[in-house]
């Protein structure tokens, strides 16, 4: 197709593509078939193509072979989305077991199925599955706190940072209590997982922590459906944002990591959700 968009023969002028395009790409025409008027708007989400219903709609970035039908049936109804939902733990008792590949892969492809700003779909993925490095990023998280221990307990520094910012010296203990357990043979960072997805995105995107983190919850929920245990690197993901970059660099990352999850095989699975405290909820 030498035009990004083309309009077949076959198109019933239903009008349905214009209406869905969020980028107003395409105009009603004559006998209200559709002109693409606007094309250096098209954010190619696809839309266009999604909604045609005789698959007239010729779309570049959408070659046929890209194109899927599928079934309303197929989806989950929302009692069984809900059930996953609330079955969906952060489980840290996990077993040696390495993660099969072919989960990693689909936690990926549901973590890369979420929705990006504008469509940028700047968002990248870096899996961890070596033992040595899935344990640098403990000893990484650790070498980062432990210089901010230092800093906070410098006397100069506390006498000036205390009064200012005393919720950091909250934190404290924290940073000093991972190092000792780390001493005693057990890893409150990584706690065991034998993989870690980085979702990361390149300097310049739209953004980039809200579709990383959305990111990260579409491929949490696939991990829970596949009985592979997650939980949120928050420590790292700290750790990576008072280091600016090094971790990034060590890693080859070209960008930021903007949410983290690590992953293993349950030793233990939950068989009872428990009820969260009701929602804060306004209407109005
Ligand atoms: C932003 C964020 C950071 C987190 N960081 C960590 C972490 O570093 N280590 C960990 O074991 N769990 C971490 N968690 C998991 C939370 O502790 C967990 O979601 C919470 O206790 C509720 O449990 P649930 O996920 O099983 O429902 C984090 C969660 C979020 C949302």
């Amino acid at each position: 197709m030498d035009e990004k968009i083309v309009i077949a023969e076959t198109c019933i002028g239903c009008g349905r593509c214009v209406r869905v395009c969020p980028s107003k790409v395409i105009e009603s025409g004559r006998a209200g078939h559709p002109v693409a008027t606007h094309l250096r708007r098209c954010i190619s989400c696809g839309h266009c193509v999604a909604i045609c219903p005789t698959g007239a709609f010729l779309h570049a970035d959408f070659p046929p072979e890209r194109v899927h039908g599928f079934s309303r049936g197929e989806l989950p109804s929302p009692e069984v989305l809900m059930t996953l939902m609330k079955a969906r733990r952060s489980n840290r008792a996990l077993s040696a077991e390495p993660v099969p590949r072919e989960a990693l892969e689909r936690i990926v492809e549901a973590a890369h199925r979420a929705p990006t700003a504008s469509n940028g779909r700047g968002v990248h993925f870096t899996v961890v599955v070596s033992p040595e490095e899935v344990r640098s990023l403990s000893l990484f998280t650790l070498e980062v706190f432990g210089r901010a221990a230092r800093m906070l307990e410098n006397p100069l520094v506390r006498f000036w940072l205390k009064p200012l910012k005393p919720h950091l010296y909250d934190y404290l203990p924290v940073l000093k209590r991972l190092q000792r357990e780390f001493d005693a043979g057990n890893d409150q960072i990584m706690r065991g997982a034998t993989a870690a997805l980085l979702i990361h995105s390149p300097e310049g995107s739209s953004m980039p922590a809200d579709n990383a983190n959305l990111a990260y919850q579409n491929g949490s929920l696939m991990a829970e459906a596949l009985g592979v245990s997650q939980f949120y690197m928050g420590f790292v993901c700290n750790a990576v944002r008072m280091s600016k970059g090094r971790l990034e660099k060590r890693l080859g990352i070209g960008g930021t990591i903007h949410a983290a999850m690590a992953l293993g095989m349950p030793a233990l699975r939950f068989d009872n959700y428990v009820d969260r405290d009701p929602a804060c909820v306004d209407w109005r």
